[in-house]
């Protein structure tokens, strides 16, 4: 029978791949491999893959927020009962996701309005601005894929 935790599950896992290895692609293969491009190319190029890329990131956000908090309630009858690496899990989890709203409508409002009107040196610097929080939400993505996929095992 498939049941709830089966389904809420595999949504989870799907979650984490699509953001945490779009963003593992995008910061390790994509960014360093346009630097060879003229800023204006390069900019255009992120005008691109952003809105693609932050589409799926929002489906994943919900995803991940929905299944996440779905287990715990259905599954493990709260959080008083779950263990700390899933408290942990739901902190950076959390955190990610706001990070990811600020992203979204700080720095890439910004970046869109200056590569509109082609002022290319305030288009990079919200490019800069977007490619730190991405490589911290990096690093928070791969914490928190550590902690799902081995907390249970470590407690
Ligand atoms: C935002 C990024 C998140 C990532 C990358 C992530 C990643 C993962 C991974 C890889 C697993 C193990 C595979 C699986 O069960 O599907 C997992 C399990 C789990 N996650 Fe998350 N997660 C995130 C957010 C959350 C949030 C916000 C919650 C809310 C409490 C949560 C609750 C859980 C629970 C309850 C499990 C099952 C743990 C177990 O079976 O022992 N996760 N997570």
């Amino acid at each position: 029978m498939i049941g709830f935790s089966a389904v809420a599950n595999t949504l989870h896992a799907l979650g984490a791949v699509v953001w945490v290895g779009g963003m593992f692609f995008a910061h390790m293969a994509l960014r360093p491999s346009v630097a060879v491009l003229d800023p204006p190319q390069r900019l255009n190029l992120w005008a691109e893959v952003f809105p693609r890329f932050f589409a799926w990131v929002w489906v994943a956000v919900i995803t991940l927020n929905a299944s996440g908090f779905g287990t715990v309630f259905v599954d493990f009858g709260g959080f008083a009962s779950a263990g700390v690496y899933v408290h942990a899990m739901a902190g950076t989890g959390v955190l990610m996701s706001l990070i990811f709203a600020y992203i979204f409508f700080v720095p890439y409002r910004a970046f869109r309005a200056r590569v509109g009107v082609s002022d290319w040196p305030a288009a990079a610097a919200a490019q800069a601005a977007i490619r730190r929080l991405v490589a911290t939400n990096l690093v928070l993505g791969l914490v928190t894929v550590v902690l799902g996929a081995g907390g249970r095992l470590m407690e």
